[in-house]
């Protein structure tokens, strides 16, 4: 995939698939990956099934607390990272390096192609305090995680969600402010 700025992502595919029971019959960890390339349309898919708008209000394939919508995904590929924004569906570029080294401490992630960082930002959490925007942050992370691995279930890919993270790297790789919280690796391939 050539790095650009922005990168419009196809429009998802929001029928079909398989029956939601087989899905369940065949959620799965996975913990090897080839790194072979996945094509726009296949990522496009993943993004909108993990976090996407279903709904004309905005609202999101997973729950979030008050409908805050505090995670964002970061999409780390081989060659960049970019943030997926669910209104508009596409990339928004912001690393043109391969930071996969920092997606996980384990050695898979280095070599799968897409990794995809759940980054809360706490701040959005108004009236929450300290554990339970954690709490919270690491509920949306799960449902978020969950509809990733009934997806790959559906699609035939291959996933795994991760908290074995380095949180220090990420925060310096990203720039992250304090707000901003690492809740899990969600990593993506074939
Ligand atoms: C919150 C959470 C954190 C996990 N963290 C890791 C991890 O850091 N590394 C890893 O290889 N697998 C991780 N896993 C995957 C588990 O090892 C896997 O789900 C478990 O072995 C059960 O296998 P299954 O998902 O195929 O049912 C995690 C799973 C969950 C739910």
């Amino acid at each position: 995939m050539t790095t650009n700025s922005k990168i419009t992502l196809p429009p998802p595919q929001m029928e079909g698939g398989m029956p939601i029971q087989e899905a369940f019959r065949k959620r799965r960890s996975t913990k090897e990956f080839n790194g072979s390339e996945l094509s726009l349309a296949e990522i496009s898919d993943i993004l909108w099934s993990m976090y996407g708008m279903n709904r004309s209000d905005g609202r999101r394939t997973a729950p979030t607390v008050k409908n805050w919508q505090t995670t964002t995904l970061y999409v780390i590929l081989p060659d960049a990272t970019y943030i997926y924004n669910p209104t508009e569906h596409e990339l928004q570029l912001i690393l043109s390096e391969d930071a996969r080294d920092i997606a996980g401490t384990q050695e898979y992630t280095h070599s799968a192609y897409l990794n995809i960082m759940l980054i809360a930002n706490l701040i959005l959490m108004t009236s929450l305090d300290g554990e339970d925007k954690h709490q919270a942050a690491a509920c949306e992370a799960g449902f978020i995680a969950q509809n990733a691995y009934l997806h790959c279930a559906s699609a035939g890919l291959k996933c795994v969600s991760r908290l074995k993270i380095d949180r220090q790297s990420i925060n310096k790789k990203f720039n992250l402010s304090d707000n901003m919280y690492a809740t899990l690796g969600v990593t993506i391939g074939k």
